[in-house]
C-alpha cells in the first residue's frame, strides 16, 4: 500500500522509522500528471533503494506569471493508482500553506546555471526548482533522489545545489523516456493538437541526427547553422535556444573535447517543448 502523507511532520516521521530500521530511501520530485516516464524514475528509485517517497505538489514559484500554473493537468485520483501499482512506498502531498506557509520568503539560487538556456525565456524558473528540490530533500532527508535527464538543466542545476549547500543526498539522473516515434515525454504533451504532435517527433530526430554529427567531428557552428534552420523550419519560427554545452557545467562551447550535450526548446503551437542529447568528443 502507498502511503498518503500530507504534512512535513508525518514524512519525517515515516522517513526517520525506515532508517532507524537500516533502510534506505529514495525521492522522486513530481508535479503529478504522472506518465510512464515518472514510472521509470520510480522503478530507478526503487532498484537503488529500500524505500522510494514520491513527492506530488504543482510549485507555483516555478512558473511565470503568463505560464500554466493554473492550468496545469491535475489528477489525484489517477496517480495515486499509478503509484500503487509501481509500488512506491509514500507518496509525499502537501498543500500549498504546508510548503509555502504565509510569510514564506527564502530563496535558492544558482545564478551561473540558471540565466542560461531555459533560464533566458523562463525568469525565476530556477530558482522556484531549487528552493522546492532544497525543500523537499531537507522535509524528507533522503538517501538519494532521482530526476529524468529530459530536463537536463534543472538536473545539474540539482547537482550543483546539493554540493554547494552541503546537502547529504545523492543524484541520480535517468536518460529520457520516450514516445515510439521518439518524442520526449512531458505532462505538456497533451497540449500539443494532433498536427503539433506529428511535428513534435520530428524534434528528437533532428537533435539525435545533429549530436551524431558532432560527435563525428563536424564544425560546431556549421551543424548548428543546420540544425537551427531545421528546427526553424519545423516549428515555423525561430528556436527559443539551440546550444551545445558542456555536459557538467553547462558552458556554451565551440568545441567538443569533453562529453558535452546538445540542447533545444522549441514552441510548437503554443507548446513549449525542450529536449536533449548526449554528445561525445571524438575517439572517445
Ligand atoms: O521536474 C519537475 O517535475 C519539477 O521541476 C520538480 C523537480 C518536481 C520540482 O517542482
Amino acid at each position: 500500500m502507498t502511503k498518503i502523507v500530507r504534512t512535513i511532520d508525518t514524512l519525517r516521521e515515516t522517513v526517520r522509522a525506515w532508517q532507524m530500521a537500516g533502510e534506505t530511501t529514495a525521492l522522486v520530485p513530481t508535479m503529478g500528471y504522472l506518465h510512464d516516464a515518472h514510472q521509470t524514475l520510480i522503478k530507478a528509485g526503487r532498484a537503488k533503494s529500500d524505500r522510494t517517497v514520491v513527492s506530488i505538489f504543482v510549485n507555483p514559484k516555478q512558473f511565470g506569471p503568463n505560464e500554466d500554473f493554473k492550468s496545469y493537468p491535475r489528477q489525484e485520483k489517477r496517480d495515486l493508482e499509478i503509484l500503487e501499482a509501481c509500488g512506491a512506498d509514500l507518496v509525499f502531498l502537501p498543500a500549498q500553506e504546508e510548503m509555502y506557509p504565509s510569510g514564506f520568503s527564502a530563496t535558492i539560487d544558482i545564478p551561473a546555471f540558471s540565466n542560461k538556456l531555459c533560464g533566458i525565456g523562463r525568469p525565476g524558473h530556477f530558482s522556484g526548482v531549487a528552493t522546492v528540490c532544497t525543500k523537499l530533500f531537507l522535509q524528507c532527508m533522503p538517501d538519494m533522489a532521482v530526476f529524468g535527464e529530459k530536463d537536463y538543466q534543472q538536473l545539474q542545476i540539482i547537482r550543483w545545489l546539493v554540493k554547494d549547500l552541503n546537502i547529504d543526498v545523492d543524484i541520480c539522473g535517468v536518460p529520457t523516456v520516450r514516445e515510439e516515434d521518439g518524442l520526449a515525454m512531458s505532462s505538456r504533451n497533451i497540449y500539443l493538437n494532433a498536427d503539433e504532435r506529428t511535428r513534435a517527433s520530428q524534434i528528437s530526430a533532428i537533435l539525435s541526427a545533429s549530436a551524431k554529427r558532432l560527435s563525428d567531428g563536424m564544425p560546431v557552428d556549421q551543424e548548428l547553422n543546420n540544425a537551427f534552420i531545421k528546427f526553424a523550419s519545423l516549428v515555423g519560427e525561430t528556436p527559443e535556444y539551440l546550444e551545445l554545452c558542456d555536459a557538467q557545467d553547462l558552458e556554451i562551447i565551440k568545441q567538443v573535447r569533453k562529453p558535452a550535450r546538445l540542447l533545444v526548446a522549441v514552441k510548437l503551437g503554443k507548446t513549449r517543448l525542450i529536449d536533449n542529447w548526449p554528445v561525445s568528443p571524438i575517439n572517445s
